[in-house]
C-alpha cells in the first residue's frame, strides 16, 4: 500500500469504550495531522444480554485466552456490530467514500504495568513535548492480575480486525494500544494527539476531560504541549451502581445522584486508592475502582449515586498538572449527567463546558480519534508520546489487516492504493 505523504483520506473510526455501551462511529477526512471535514456519526447500542455477557467477560478475561470458545463467542457479536455501524455510516455519506476503517475493538482487560521512565523527546509530527516533571512513576493498583514491577503488561481488546475488512471490504487498522504497552508506556490515553489537532491554533492551557467509562484528560499547555492522563472513574462505577440499585444500566440525566447528598467519609475512602498517590503517566482498567463499590455499599442509592457523581469529579480535581488550564471542555457520556458536570464545576477552577461549545461532537470525538490514528498508523506517525501514555519516545502503532480486499477490489475500490 503506497500512502502519499499528506494523502487526505475518509476514515471511519470505531469505538467502544469501557461504558460497555454500545459502538461510536464516525467518518472524518484527515491526513493524520489536520481533520478537513467532520462526517456523520451514530451509535450503535450493544443489545442489554451482551452488554451483559460483556460485563461478565471482564471478570473472567485474566483467566482466559484468545481463543477461549467465551472470548471468541462474543468477539464475532462484537465485530458483527462493528460490521453494522461501518454499513450505516457509509449509507449516510455516499458521497464521502470511505478509504479505511480505525478499529478499536473492545477492551476487557488493561494491565499496562509499571510505566517506563520517559526521556522526554519530541514528536516530529506535532513538535510536542512533555512540560512535566520525568519522574519514574510507581505501578497504579489496578487488578489483581497486574504484572509485577519490572515487566510491561497487556492490554486486551476483543475484536476480529480479518472479519471486519472481510464483511467491509475496507482495509482495517487494529490493534491500538500493545505496541505502546510492549514498549513501557501505559497504552491509554490515545485521545491526547486527535484533542490536540482540533485545538490547533487556539491558546492554552486547555484542557479536554472525556468522562467515558473511565475518565481521562488533555492538556494543551500555552506553549503548545501536550500532555495527558487517565484521571479516575468516569461513569462505569456509577453505572454498575445504578444497574444494582435500580436495575437501569446508567443513572439517566443524574436523576438519581440528584437526590442524594454526597456522603464525604465514603468519598475520602474512594480517594484513598493508591491510584491518585502515584505519579502520571499512569491508566486505569474499567474494574480499577471496583471495590470501591463495596466502600460505599451502606450508603443509601441516591447517596451513592451523589457520592460516585462527586468521586469522578474530584478525581479531576487532585490529578497534577503541570499548567492550570483556563477552561475545561468536556466529552463523552459523562457531560449528559448533570450531577458530574455541576461536581466538575464546583471542584474545578475555570469554566466547564461541552466540547459542543468548540464545534465538536462529544459523543462521537472517540470514534473520529480512531478514524485519524488510523491513518497516522498508515503513514507511519507516532500514536503515543512520552507526555501521553509514558512512553519512552514517541511511538508508532496500530497493525493493518487487508483481509477483506482482493486484488481486484483493490483495482477496483483504491485510492488509497
Ligand atoms: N443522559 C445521560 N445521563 C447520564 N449519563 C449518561 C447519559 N447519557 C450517557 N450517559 C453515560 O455515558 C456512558 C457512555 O459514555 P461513553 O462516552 O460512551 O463511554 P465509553 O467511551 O466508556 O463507552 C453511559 O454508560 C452513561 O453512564
Ligand atoms: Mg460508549
Amino acid at each position: 500500500m503506497d500512502i502519499q505523504p499528506h494523502a487526505r483520506m475518509n476514515a471511519i473510526g470505531l469505538m467502544s469504550g469501557t461504558s460497555l455501551d454500545g459502538v461510536d462511529a464516525a467518518l472524518v477526512r484527515t491526513d493524520g495531522a489536520c481533520v478537513f471535514a467532520h462526517g456523520p456519526s451514530l451509535t450503535v447500542p450493544y443489545p442489554p444480554g451482551l452488554r451483559t455477557r460483556l460485563r461478565a467477560l471482564l471478570d473472567e478475561a485474566p483467566h482466559l485466552t484468545a481463543q477461549s470458545a467465551q472470548v471468541l463467542e462474543i468477539e464475532r457479536e462484537v465485530t458483527d456490530i462493528h460490521a453494522q455501524a461501518v454499513r450505516l455510516i457509509r449509507a449516510a455519506a455516499p458521497d464521502m467514500v470511505a478509504d479505511v476503517v480505525g478499529f478499536h475493538g473492545q477492551t476487557i482487560l488493561h494491565a499496562p504495568g509499571p510505566a517506563a521512565r520517559p526521556e522526554g523527546g519530541r514528536d516530529g509530527a506535532h513538535a510536542c513535548e512533555s512540560a512535566r516533571e520525568q519522574s519514574p512513576a510507581t505501578p497504579c493498583a489496578a487488578r489483581q492480575d497486574e504484572p509485577p514491577m519490572g515487566q510491561h503488561g497487556r492490554t486486551w481488546q476483543i475484536g476480529d480486525a480479518a472479519r471486519l475488512s472481510a464483511s467491509t471490504g475496507l482495509p482495517v487498522v487494529h490493534d491500538f494500544r500493545s505496541a505502546d504497552v510492549q514498549a513501557g508506556g501505559q497504552g491509554a490515553p490515545l485521545a491526547p494527539l486527535y484533542h490536540a489537532a482540533l485545538l490547533q491554533g487556539r491558546p492554552g492551557p486547555v484542557a479536554v476531560l472525556n468522562i467515558g467509562g473511565v475518565a481521562n484528560l488533555t492538556l494543551l499547555g500555552a506553549t503548545g504541549h501536550v500532555w495527558a492522563c487517565d484521571t479516575g472513574p468516569g461513569n462505569a462505577l456509577l453505572d454498575d451502581w445504578t444497574q444494582r440499585h435500580t436495575g437501569q444500566p446508567y443513572d439517566r440525566d443524574g436523576a438519581l445522584a440528584a437526590r442524594g447528598t454526597v456522603h464525604g467519609p465514603s468519598l475520602a475512602a474512594l480517594m484513598a486508592h493508591p491510584f491518585f498517590a502515584a505519579p502520571p503517566p499512569k491508566s486505569l482498567d474499567r474494574l480499577s475502582f471496583h471495590a470501591g463499590l463495596e466502600q460505599i455499599a451502606r450508603l443509601d442509592a441516591a447517596d451513592g449515586a451523589a457520592t460516585l457523581a462527586a468521586f469522578t469529579a474530584e478525581a479531576v480535581a487532585r490529578t497534577p498538572l503541570p499548567e492550570q488550564p483556563g477552561a475545561w471542555y468536556v466529552c463523552g457520556g459523562g457531560r449528559h449527567n448533570p450531577a458530574i458536570m455541576a461536581a466538575l464545576a464546583q471542584r474545578l477552577a475555570g469554566p466547564v463546558r461541552p466540547v459542543e461549545d468548540l464545534g465538536w461532537k462529544g459523543d462521537a470525538l472517540e470514534a473520529e480519534c480512531f478514524g485519524f490514528l488510523a491513518v497516522r498508523s498508515l503513514r507511519g506517525l507516532p500514536l503515543s508520546l512520552p507526555a501521553t501514555t509514558g512512553v519512552p519516545t514517541p511511538l508508532r502503532g496500530g497493525q493493518l489487516t487487508c483481509a477483506g480486499i482482493t486484488p481486484w477490489g483493490m483495482r477496483e475500490g483504491g485510492r488509497i492504493l
